[in-house]
C-alpha cells in the first residue's frame, strides 16, 4: 500500500491509526505527525513500526507555524517517496493551515476532521491552496454513513416526500475532558445540521438559508489543557472565549417551499450524550400533506453493548410506528471511502467534498455573526451567490 500521512495523534488520530491498521496498512506504511511530544511519545510506545514526528522535537525542529514546516518535514521524511494521501484530525483552529502546507508540498488526497475551519477566511486559505495544487480534500462528516439515513433517504425517494420541518438535539458532558476545544457551535453543531441539510435537498433545491442564533459561553473547558493547547498553538482560543451551547432558528428557501423551518439546540454541557434528528416529511406534490414524522438516534448503546442507529418512523394519518435499528461503524465505513477514492476510485456519494463541508463552515460562521448582533437574522446561503447544494446520502 502507498504509503499515508496523520497529522494529529489524538482521540481521532488514534481512531484512524486504529483503522488504517484494520484495512490493512502496516505499521511502517503510515506516517504519525503531532505538535505534542507528549502525544507522539505515546503513540511510538503503542506503535513501534510507525514513524513517528513532533514538529517542535528533534526529528523536524520546525515550528508548525513557520512558512517552510512541511517543507522541513518532507524533506527529513518524505524525500523523493511522494507521498500522496493524508488524513488531518488536528484540533480545528489547524485545519486551513495543515490542509494548505500538505496541498503545497504534493499531497493530493486529504480527509479532514469536521468541520474544514473555524470560519471563512480558514476555509477560503483551504479553497485557494486547493486550486493551486488539484489536492482533493474531504471532509469528515461521519453521520452521513449512517444505515438508518440512507434507508430515510431511499424511502423518500420512493415515496417522492420532501422535508419541511425539523430539529435537533445534538450534545454531551464535555464539562473537565481533557481535551481543548473551540467550541460546540464550530465542533459539534454541524453534525445535526448536515443531517438536516442533506435531508433538505432530497427531492427539492436548496435555494436560500438564514440563521438566527445565540450563543452560551458557560464554564466547562479545562483551563490548563485549554491553556497549553494555546501555547502550543497561538490561534487556539482562551477558555472564557470558548462557546458552550448554541441555540438556532434556521429558515430554508427551496424550489418547492418558501420556508423549511429548522431548530437546533447543539450542547457541550448537556448532562448525558443526545444525537437526535427528527423531521416532518410531506409529500413533494403536496407540501402541505404531512405524511410521517422520522426520528432518528445516533450512536446509541444497545442492550447487547453494540453501537447502533435507530430510526422511528411514524405514519402521521394513522399513528402507526415502525422502528429500525441497525448496528454500525460509520468511522470505519469513511475512512473506508476515502481510501477508495485517493485510490482512483469513484466518490462515494456519502463522502463530504470541499464545496459540500463549506456549507457548515458557512453555516457556523452566520451563527456567530448572529449572536454578535444579538440574534439577528444572517444569511448563510444565496443560490444566486454559489453553487446549489445538492446532497443526497
Ligand atoms: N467526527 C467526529 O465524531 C469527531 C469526534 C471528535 C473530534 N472530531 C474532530 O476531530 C478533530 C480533532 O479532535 P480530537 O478530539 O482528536 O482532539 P485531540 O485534542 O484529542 O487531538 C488533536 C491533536 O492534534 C494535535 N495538533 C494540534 N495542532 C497541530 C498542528 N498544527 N500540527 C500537528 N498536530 C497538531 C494536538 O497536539 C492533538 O494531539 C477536531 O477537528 C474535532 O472537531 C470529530
Amino acid at each position: 500500500m502507498k504509503k499515508i500521512i496523520i497529522v494529529g495523534l489524538g482521540q481521532m488520530g488514534l481512531v484512524y491509526l486504529k483503522n488504517l491498521l484494520t484495512l490493512g496498512y502496516q505499521e511502517s506504511e503510515i506516517v504519525g505527525i503531532d505538535i505534542d511530544s507528549a502525544k507522539t511519545k505515546t503513540i511510538k510506545e503503542q506503535f513501534p513500526g510507525i514513524t513517528v514526528l513532533n514538529h517542535l522535537g528533534e526529528q523536524i525542529n520546525v515550528s508548525p507555524y513557520a512558512d517552510d514546516a512541511y517543507e522541513a518535514v518532507f524533506a527529513s521524511v518524505f524525500a523523493g517517496e511522494g507521498i500522496s494521501t493524508a488524513i488531518v484530525c488536528t484540533n480545528t483552529p489547524s485545519h486551513h493551515r495543515v490542509i494548505a502546507d500538505l496541498a503545497d508540498n504534493g499531497v493530493k488526497h486529504i480527509f479532514c476532521e469536521k468541520p474544514l475551519g473555524m470560519n471563512i477566511e480558514a476555509a477560503n486559505i483551504i479553497r485557494d491552496a486547493i486550486a493551486r495544487t488539484g489536492t482533493k480534500v474531504y471532509a469528515a462528516f461521519l453521520i452521513n454513513f449512517s444505515p438508518v439515513l440512507a434507508d430515510l433517504t431511499e424511502l423518500m425517494k420512493n415515496e417522492n416526500l420532501i422535508l419541511t420541518e425539523g430539529h435537533v438535539v445534538w450534545g454531551k458532558n464535555r464539562f473537565g475532558n481533557n481535551r481543548p476545544t473551540p467550541g460546540d457551535l464550530e465542533d459539534e453543531s454541524v453534525h445535526g445540521v448536515g443531517v438536516l441539510h442533506m435531508l433538505a435537498g432530497i427531492n427539492q433545491t436548496i435555494q436560500g438559508i438564514n440563521v438566527s442564533g445565540r450563543l452560551t459561553f458557560s464554564k466547562y473547558v479545562d483551563e490548563v489543557v485549554q491553556a497549553k493547547a494555546q501555547a502550543l498553538d497561538p490561534t487556539f482560543p482562551a477558555a472564557d472565549a470558548v462557546n458552550s451551547s448554541s441555540m438556532i432558528i434556521e429558515q430554508v428557501v427551496t424550489d418547492r417551499c418558501e420556508c423549511l423551518t429548522f431548530g437546533i439546540h447543539s450542547s457541550y454541557i448537556m448532562g448525558v450524550q443526545r444525537r437526535e434528528v427528527g423531521v416532518l416529511l410531506c409529500s413533494a406534490d403536496d407540501p402541505r400533506k404531512p405524511v410521517y414524522y422520522a426520528g432518528m438516534e445516533f450512536d446509541i448503546r444497545t442492550a447487547d453493548g453494540k453501537i447502533s442507529d435507530r430510526l422511528t418512523l411514524t405514519k402521521i394519518e394513522n399513528n402507526s410506528v415502525e422502528v429500525t435499528e441497525k448496528a454500525c461503524n460509520k468511522i470505519m465505513e469513511e475512512t473506508r471511502a476515502f481510501l477508495a477514492v485517493a485510490d482512483g476510485q469513484a466518490k462515494d456519494p456519502r463522502s463530504t467534498d470541499f464545496a459540500e463541508a463549506l456549507m457548515a463552515v458557512r453555516f457556523s460562521d452566520s451563527v456567530l455573526r448572529s449572536h454578535m448582533n444579538g440574534g439577528d437574522v444572517v444569511e448563510v446561503y444565496n443560490m444566486t451567490d454559489a453553487k446549489p447544494l445538492l446532497k443526497v446520502a
